[in-house]
């Protein structure tokens, strides 16, 4: 009943002309799937438009990696929520760990960033994870429940079902290490037993939860199988279109 959801996050790769290249290329090899799983690419800032432009009248979605939580002002080289919609942006990726570890990112501005983006009706994908530390400690549901209490805390419930979260536990992020699909579906299952403490069972029914961490076409099958599993968020693998559609062909079991 949940629509999968498969989002390619290209970090900082491509220029313009590139990006426009590959996501006419993702179109032509996975946009006659978009009846049945959400499809979305996400080009840095100044490809967006670019991008935008290849994906017309696709159903092919398109992510910023990034939005500031005011809407404009004097927050230099920010953007805001409605300049990426207007850009025909449908998604907004929020939280993602590199953001967090490397620029400062923090859960109140996560936050604050999951309300700008419902308020321009983008799509949030809010990422969540825990470090090799953590789950070596065996902290990873704690560290997991508390980022996603801290995101969406007095969140509309009628909104909840709007946002995308991606579980990507940060030791499988770029290196070739994946969850398997058990510890994945016992992140997954637990997130969701909290969204229904703060939502209700039926909210919580409707939010989609991505993977990500190392999602390849040869490891997607077996992890989107899993019941609280979604959708994925993938990195590398989503700058190669046949590989990228591989993984969508996936999700649609
Ligand atoms: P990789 O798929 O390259 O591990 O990256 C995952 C990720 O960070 C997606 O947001």
């Amino acid at each position: 009943m949940r629509k999968p959801i498969i989002a390619g996050n290209w970090k900082m790769n491509l220029t313009p002309a590139e990006s426009k290249t590959l996501a006419a290329a993702v179109v032509a090899a996975a946009g006659a799937h978009t009846g049945d799983v959400d499809v979305v690419i996400g080009p840095t800032m100044i490809s967006l438009s670019a991008a935008a432009e290849a994906l017309a009248g696709s159903g092919v979605g398109l992510a910023a990696q990034n939005i500031h939580a005011e809407a404009k002002g004097a927050f230099t080289g920010e953007v805001g929520a409605s300049m990426i919609a207007s850009l025909g942006c449908t998604h907004v990726i929020l939280g993602h760990s590199e953001r967090r570890t490397y620029f400062g990112e923090t859960d109140e501005g996560v936050f604050r960033k999951l309300r700008a983006a419902l308020a321009a009706d983008l799509t949030p994908i809010v990422c969540i994870g825990e470090s090799l530390g953590e789950r070596k400690a065996e902290r990873t549901l704690e560290k997991v429940n508390f980022q996603v209490r801290a995101a969406l805390a007095g969140l509309d419930p009628s909104d909840v079902p709007r946002v995308v979260l991606a579980y990507e536990p940060i030791w499988a992020i770029g290196t070739g290490l994946t969850a398997t699909p058990e510890q994945a579906e016992e992140v997954h299952s637990e997130i969701r037993k909290t969204l229904a403490d703060m939502f209700g069972d039926d909210a919580a029914a409707q939010v989609r939860i991505q993977y990500g961490g190392s999602v390849k076409p040869g490891n997607a099958a077996e992890l989107l199988a899993q019941p609280n599993i979604d959708g994925a968020l993938v990195g590398g693998a989503s700058l190669k279109a046949d590989g990228f559609a591989a993984i969508v062909a996936a999700a649609k079991g």
